[in-house]
């Protein structure tokens, strides 16, 4: 069953990939609609489940490279493999989420009452940082970019190990939750397969 998904997963990147692509346009389309379609009340609604959801695929992302660092294999090297093959748009994905997260929860809210949308919260500050430096990782998360930018890109998309800690905060200082703790259990992860890999790893790869 697995093999099955997993081949049809390898096989299929193209088409996959481009019905992913009329998927995010036609969230976008919704985002632009809601304006017109939906009440206040579900726009936040809509805010917090985009939230959660950007949220959990950020997770996901950051799997492949820890469990590279940690050189897990066995029964777990085929998802390995299979979520670096996708990990861009997963994203991409992610990225799309958070912004109609902000749209959603924040700005059309404030816009909808006349309140001043410059006035923050501490929580939504670390929101709002996240968000800025997800932003190059964003529009560079193409063939293009991987191709022109080298080495220079691996050094530009280990912004993540910066922005789940970013993240953890904006959740955590809104309130202790599931979500929260499952953040900080990531970044401390990911913090320490960066020390695993780099300093104590007793059978480097490549020594
Ligand atoms: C990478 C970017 C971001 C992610 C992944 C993210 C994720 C989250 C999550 C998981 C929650 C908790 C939702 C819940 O209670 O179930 C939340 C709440 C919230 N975030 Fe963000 N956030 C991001 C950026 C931002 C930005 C840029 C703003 C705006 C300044 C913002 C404003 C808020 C607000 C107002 C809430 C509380 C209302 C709500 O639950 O929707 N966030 N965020």
């Amino acid at each position: 069953m697995f093999q099955s998904l997993q081949q049809f997963l390898l096989q299929k990147k193209i088409i996959i990939v481009k019905v992913w692509h009329l998927l995010l346009i036609a969230w976008l389309v919704f985002l632009a609609l809601s304006t017109q379609l939906l009440s206040i009340t579900s726009w936040i609604w809509w805010g917090t489940k985009s939230a959660t959801i950007s949220l959990i695929v950020f997770w996901i992302v950051l799997l492949p490279g820890m469990m590279k660092r940690f050189q897990i294999v066995g029964w777990l090297l085929p998802i390995r493999t299979l979520l670096l093959l996708y990990r861009r748009q997963l994203g991409v994905t992610m990225y799309l989420l958070a912004l109609t997260h902000w749209g959603w929860s924040r700005l059309l809210p404030l816009i909808a009452s006349s309140s001043n949308p410059w006035l923050f919260n501490p929580f939504e500050i670390f929101g709002l940082i996240a968000f800025t430096l997800l932003t190059p990782l964003f529009f560079t998360s193409n063939d293009w970019s991987v191709r022109h930018l080298g080495k220079q890109w691996n050094t530009l998309h280990s912004l993540v190990y910066v922005v789940i800690w970013l993240l953890f905060f904006h959740i955590a200082l809104q309130e202790v939750s599931w979500k929260a703790l499952v953040t900080l259990i990531v970044a401390s992860l990911e913090f320490f397969s960066l020390i695993w890999a780099k300093v104590l790893n007793p059978f480097p790869k490549n020594p």
